[in-house]
C-alpha cells in the first residue's frame, strides 16, 4: 500500500520521469585488454554503446591473464567502488557472486533468451544461485599453434600431428637459424602452454581428471611427470630473452618471422588480424599436436556488479549489447575468439575462426570440451595460482626435475584447495 502510494505520488509529481532522466549514461569497465588486437576488439563495444548514448569510462589494467587486473578489482570492490562491469574468468565470477557483490541480470537474460542461446558450459559460470550475474563475451581456446607460413615453407615443414612431429619441426627451425618457439616467460603464459602439453601427453580423460576434477592419482601420476618432461623439451627451443616477455610481443615475433611458432590462446589471432595478416597465406592455426578433437576453453565474462540504481540502466545496455548476435560476430572476428552464443553464423569469420566455431561445437557435443586450468576454468583462483607458480618455477629452473615438479604440484594444489 505504502509502495503504491509512493509510486502514485512520484508519478503525479513527475518524479519518476525525473529519476529516469538522471540515469548515469556511462559504463565503467575494468579489463586487461591492452594489446593492439584487444584494443581493436574493445573499440567495437565502445562504438556500439556510443550509438546508444553511453560514454565509456575505461579502467584498463595491463597484464595478460588478468592477474594484475584482478588485484585492482579486489581493491575497488573492498572500497565499495564497484565498476559497472569487469572482465573476469570463470571461477572468479563465482567467487564474487558468493561474496554477494554482484548484480542480477536475470530479467534482461529472460527478455533476451540467454538461457537458450548461451552454452551450458558458460552458464555454469555466469549464473549463480539461479541469477545471471555475468554476460559471457566470447569463447577462447588455448590448445592452438600459431605458425608463420613463410618460415614454415622456408624450412620445408608441415603440420605436426604428434608431439614428436612437433619436436622434429622445432629442430628444423633451429637448424635454419630461426627462433623455433616464441614464448613469454610469465607464469600464466607458461601454464597456458602446459595445459596443452598435458592434454597432448595424457589425452582428454587424463586432462579432465587432473585439471578439472583435481584427481590426486592423476596429478601425481607418471603421465604428469611425462608432461613435465615434454614441457622441459619445449623450453629448450625458446630464445634466451624470453623471461618476462609479454604474450603479444611473442606473437609479434611470429608475425615478423623472427620465430616459427607460438603456443597460445586464440587471442593471438587478434594480433595477426590487427596486423592485417590472413590465415592460410601469412599464418597458420593448427591444434596443438595430439589434441585434435578436444578444446580447452576459457571465456571472458563481464561480471556485473550490484551498482547503484542510477547506473543500472547502463549496465543493462552493456549486457544487452554484449550478447546481441551482431556484436557477438563483429567483436569475436576482431578478438580471435568465437561467439558465446550457439546461434551466430560463422559467415564473417576467417578460416581459423570457422574452425574454432566448428571445433567448439564438436567438442561440446562429444564431451571433449574442458576448462583451462591456467585460464580460470579448471578450478578456483587459489588452485590456478598455485598451478601457475609451480609450472613457472619449473620453466625457470627453480624446480629442477619432473619428479620434483610433480611433488610440488600435488602439494601446492592440496594446500590451495
Ligand atoms: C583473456 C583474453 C586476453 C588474454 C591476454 C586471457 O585471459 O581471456 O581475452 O586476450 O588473456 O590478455
Amino acid at each position: 500500500m505504502l509502495r503504491k502510494l509512493l509510486i502514485g505520488t512520484a508519478l503525479a509529481s513527475g518524479l519518476a520521469f525525473a529519476a529516469h532522466a538522471e540515469d548515469v549514461k556511462e559504463v565503467q569497465m575494468l579489463h586487461w585488454w591492452t594489446s593492439g588486437g584487444e584494443a581493436a576488439a574493445l573499440n567495437v563495444l565502445k562504438g556500439d554503446l556510443a550509438k546508444e548514448g553511453y560514454a565509456w569510462k575505461d579502467v584498463p589494467v595491463a597484464g595478460g591473464g588478468g592477474d594484475a587486473a584482478m588485484t585492482a578489482l579486489k581493491a575497488m570492490v573492498a572500497a565499495g567502488n564497484y565498476p559497472t562491469a569487469s572482465q573476469m574468468l570463470g571461477y572468479t565470477v563465482l567467487d564474487y557472486a558468493a561474496a554477494g557483490v554482484m548484480g542480477d541480470l536475470t530479467e534482461t537474460a529472460k527478455k533476451e533468451g540467454w538461457d537458450k542461446s548461451v552454452p551450458a558450459a558458460l552458464q555454469k559460470f555466469s549464473v549463480y544461485d539461479g541469477k545471471w550475474v555475468a554476460a559471457p563475451v566470447n569463447v577462447h581456446s588455448v590448445n592452438w599453434l600459431w605458425i608463420n607460413k613463410a618460415v614454415l615453407d622456408k624450412i620445408g615443414g608441415t603440420e605436426p600431428k604428434t608431439f614428436d612431429d612437433f619436436v622434429a619441426l622445432l629442430d628444423k627451425a633451429k637448424a635454419a637459424g630461426v627462433i623455433p618457439l616464441a614464448l613469454g616467460g610469465q607464469n600464466w603464459q607458461e601454464a597456458t602452454m602446459f595445459d596443452s602439453v598435458v592434454l597432448s601427453t595424457g589425452g582428454p580423460e587424463f586432462y579432465k581428471k587432473a585439471f578439472n576434477d583435481l584427481d590426486d592419482e592423476s596429478l601425481k601420476s607418471d603421465t604428469m611427470k611425462k608432461s613435465f618432461d615434454n614441457l622441459a623439451k619445449l623450453v629448450t627451443y625458446v630464445d634466451p630473452n624470453f623471461s618476462g616477455r609479454d604474450w603479444n610481443l611473442a606473437t609479434a615475433m611470429v608475425i615478423k618471422g623472427d620465430a616459427l611458432v607460438q603456443v597460445m590462446g586464440d587471442w593471438a589471432k587478434g594480433e595477426f588480424h590487427a596486423a592485417n595478416k590472413t590465415p592460410g597465406t601469412d599464418f597458420l592455426c593448427y591444434r596443438f599436436p595430439g589434441t585434435d578433437g578436444s578444446v580447452i576453453y576459457n571465456s571472458d565474462m563481464f561480471g556485473m556488479f550490484n551498482v547503484p540504481d542510477d547506473r543500472k540502466a547502463a549496465q543493462v545496455a552493456l549486457a544487452t549489447a554484449t550478447l546481441s548476435k551482431s556484436f557477438q560476430s563483429a567483436f569475436n572476428v576482431v578478438k580471435g575468439s568465437v561467439p558465446a552464443r550457439t546461434d551466430v553464423p560463422d559467415t564473417d569469420f576467417d578460416a581459423c575462426g570457422k574452425k574454432g566455431i566448428a571445433d567448439l561445437k564438436a567438442a561440446n557435443e562429444g564431451g571433449t570440451l574442458f576448462g583451462s586450468l591456467a585460464q580460470g576454468y579448471g578450478a578456483p583462483p587459489a588452485v590456478a595460482n598455485a598451478y601457475k607458480d609451480v609450472v613457472s618455477k619449473f620453466v625457470h629452473g627453480q624446480i629442477k626435475t619432473s619428479d620434483e615438479a610433480v611433488t610440488e604440484l600435488v602439494k601446492a594444489i592440496d594446500d590451495a584447495k
